[in-house]
């Protein structure tokens, strides 16, 4: 159960994918973890951590953790003067987990306001705390609209993708500056994108990698239910039937602005080399978990016509579709996939001496068909998250 000798953590964003396998390894690992969470309408915050660890198969490890409810851009974080003086002087750790994942310009100040104005009372608290570590959770995107080798630096770029990635980089520089000022030492963690678990496929978020491979099998299905139930008139309108050996035959060119990969990691690898840095980073450490040999598009596409049973979908390099006449299928595909269209043909290098050295050359492994298979047949079977909770 709990073990003694390793630090108390404070966590934030354990109700979210990436915190809540975090927590959980760690919990099995021994570690001692206060969940500075929130409370929903309908679901107080110890209720939503104890779903969590009945999906994790580990609810035996509830005595491990502290629900602590906390506002983020409260005073103290919203928690009493008593409280708030007693966690200070149990945490040994901090791991900044939490942040708003959208990137969407219509929510920049949300945001902005959870990324950025929210580091002020946890970084108060850390120094309260006189935390050993503060770590920070990330992403490799800070890199914004540099090209080449992105480096374990921080982030020296005012051009971005998003506004995710423009309060993340901020983020950086605000919690690099106080540390330095507050002598606290500071790790910074940067992963790529995060799918589920390379070993028995199971996520609790489906997003980024999931989305364009969602978005051809919502497209895919549109036209198996106008074959089979509507004597498939829209579908052979626009070319498309189930050849002789069954598979349908959908024409969708998928347009991508230049040659380039998708760096995706699994969440396994994700949290296994975070705990290696928690457990042996240096102060100052910049430290990116990402994948040496990303995924380029291609290979998705043979991957989901393999399991999808479709032919016809075609990626096309170099052109941008704004000026292409589309069928009704790209038409519909170019939305769906409009914010991670940048993500998906990205050629860029990402330096890994500091993950390296800490990890002992831990590497997140090439992304298969197995695995491909194992992710995708868990996405469907939770029905992209909508009945996770059942499974
Ligand atoms: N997933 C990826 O592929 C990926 C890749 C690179 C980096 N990252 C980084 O990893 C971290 C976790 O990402 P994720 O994918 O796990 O995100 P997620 O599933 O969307 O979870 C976000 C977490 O942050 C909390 N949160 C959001 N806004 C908050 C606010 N205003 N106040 C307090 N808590 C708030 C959420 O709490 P509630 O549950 O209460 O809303 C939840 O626990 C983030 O820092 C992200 O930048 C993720």
């Amino acid at each position: 159960m709990a073990d003694k000798s390793k630090p108390t953590i404070a966590l934030t964003g354990a109700t979210g994918f990436l915190g809540s396998h975090l927590m959980s390894s760690m919990l099995l690992k021994g570690y001692t973890v206060i969940v500075l969470g929130r409370s929903t309408k309908e679901e107080p915050l110890y209720e939503r951590i104890s779903r969590l660890l009945r999906w994790f198969g580990i609810e035996n490890r509830l005595n491990q953790v502290t629900c602590v409810d906390t506002d983020l851009s409260q005073d103290n974080l919203g928690i009493e003067n008593e409280e708030y003086s007693r966690l200070c002087s149990v945490v040994g750790s901090f791991i900044h987990c939490a942040s708003d994942t959208s990137f969407s310009e219509s929510k920049r100040d949300k945001v902005m306001a959870a990324n950025i104005n929210n580091l002020k009372g946890i970084l108060e608290f850390s120094r309260y705390a006189r935390v050993n570590f503060f770590h920070y959770i990330s992403t490799a995107y800070v890199a914004g609209l540099s090209e080449n080798v992105c480096k374990e630096n921080l982030p020296v770029t005012n051009s971005f993708t998003n506004v995710y990635e423009e309060s993340k980089a901020g983020a950086e520089n605000i919690i690099a500056q106080y540390c330095d000022k507050n002598s606290i030492n500071l790790s910074i963690i940067r992963p790529s994108i995060v799918y589920g678990d390379s070993q028995n496929g199971r996520s609790l978020k489906f997003n980024a990698l999931y989305f364009p491979i969602r978005s051809v099998q919502s497209i895919r299905d549109i036209y198996l239910n106008d074959l089979k139930n509507n004597g498939g008139k829209k579908a052979l309108k626009n070319g498309i039937y189930i050849d002789k050996e069954g598979y349908l035959f959908l024409p969708l060119k998928i347009y991508l602005p230049k040659e380039g990969d998708l760096n995706i990691i699994p969440v396994d690898y994700f949290v296994n080399a975070t705990i290696k840095i928690i457990e042996n980073c240096f102060p100052g450490g910049i430290f990116h978990l990402t994948n040496n040999s990303p995924t380029r598009m291609t290979t998705l596409v043979k991957y989901y016509e393999q399991l999808m049973k479709v032919r016809g979908v075609e990626i096309i390099y170099g052109k941008s579709a704004d000026n292409l006449s589309r069928n009704p299928s790209e038409e519909l595909f170019d939305r769906f996939i409009e914010p991670y269209r940048p993500y998906l043909s990205d050629n860029r290098i990402f330096d890994r001496t500091n993950t390296d050295l800490v990890t002992g050359n831990l590497n997140p492994p090439e992304f298969t068909y197995e695995i491909f298979k194992k992710c995708m047949e868990y996405a469907i079977r939770v029905n992209w998250g909508a009945s996770i909770f059942d499974n």
